[in-house]
């Protein structure tokens, strides 16, 4: 091999990485261009749930504070069998994972589970809850 195609192989592998470099870090600087955090997911709001426009509490309580919510309601259904939960804003919900929770956030896939696998959490809640009453694919 003669130096002179060494030295154009070195320049082909440079540029291949270069390339793959780019490829691979695109997401990393796009954001940065873009000047946003590396994305977060986005969770799905149904036409319901937007029609209803607030949840059971304001979404950012929502946010931090749901699996506690889904907790106490859990404890209240299952020891003291009280199944109805006032919101400080005077709202009735039944306090059921299926038949509120996912009364207006039917789309799971969209909406919980978005966050979940970025978060990477799984509950096990659907062992036995059903996950999909409207049947939606
Ligand atoms: C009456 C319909 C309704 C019910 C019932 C409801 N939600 Fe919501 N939920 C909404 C709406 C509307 C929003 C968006 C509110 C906003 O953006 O201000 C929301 C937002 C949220 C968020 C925040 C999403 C985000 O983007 O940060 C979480 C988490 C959530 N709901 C979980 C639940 C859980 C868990 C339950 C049951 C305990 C529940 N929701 C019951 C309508 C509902
Ligand atoms: C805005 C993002 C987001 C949405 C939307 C969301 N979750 Fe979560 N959820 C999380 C995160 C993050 C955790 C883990 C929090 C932790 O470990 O403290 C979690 C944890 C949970 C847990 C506890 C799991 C465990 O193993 O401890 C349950 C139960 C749960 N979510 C139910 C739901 C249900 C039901 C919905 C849809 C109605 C939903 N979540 C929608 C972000 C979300
Ligand atoms: C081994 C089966 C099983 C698993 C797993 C399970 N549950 Fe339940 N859950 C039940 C049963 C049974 C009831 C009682 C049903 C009733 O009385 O309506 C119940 C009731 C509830 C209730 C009140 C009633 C209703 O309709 O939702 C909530 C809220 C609840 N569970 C939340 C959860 C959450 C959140 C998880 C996951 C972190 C979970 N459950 C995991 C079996 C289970």
């Amino acid at each position: 091999m003669s130096k002179q195609t060494q030295v154009y192989d070195k320049e082909i592998v440079f540029a291949g990485l270069a390339v793959f470099l780019i490829i691979v870090t695109f997401p990393f600087w796009y954001n940065l261009v873009l000047g946003k955090a590396a994305s977060a997911p986005v969770p799905e709001l149904t036409k319901e749930a937007k029609a209803a426009k607030t949840c059971v509490l304001p979404a950012a309580e929502m946010k931090s504070e749901h699996m506690r919510i889904l907790d106490v309601w859990r404890h209240s259904v299952v020891r003291q069998v009280k199944r109805v939960y006032t919101t400080p804003d005077g709202r009735d919900f039944e306090m059921s994972l299926t038949n509120s929770c996912l009364e207006c956030h039917y789309n799971k896939t969209e909406f919980c589970d978005k966050c979940h696998t970025y978060a990477s959490v799984d509950p096990y809640c659907w062992d036995c809850h059903i996950d999909n009453p409207k049947e939606i694919k």
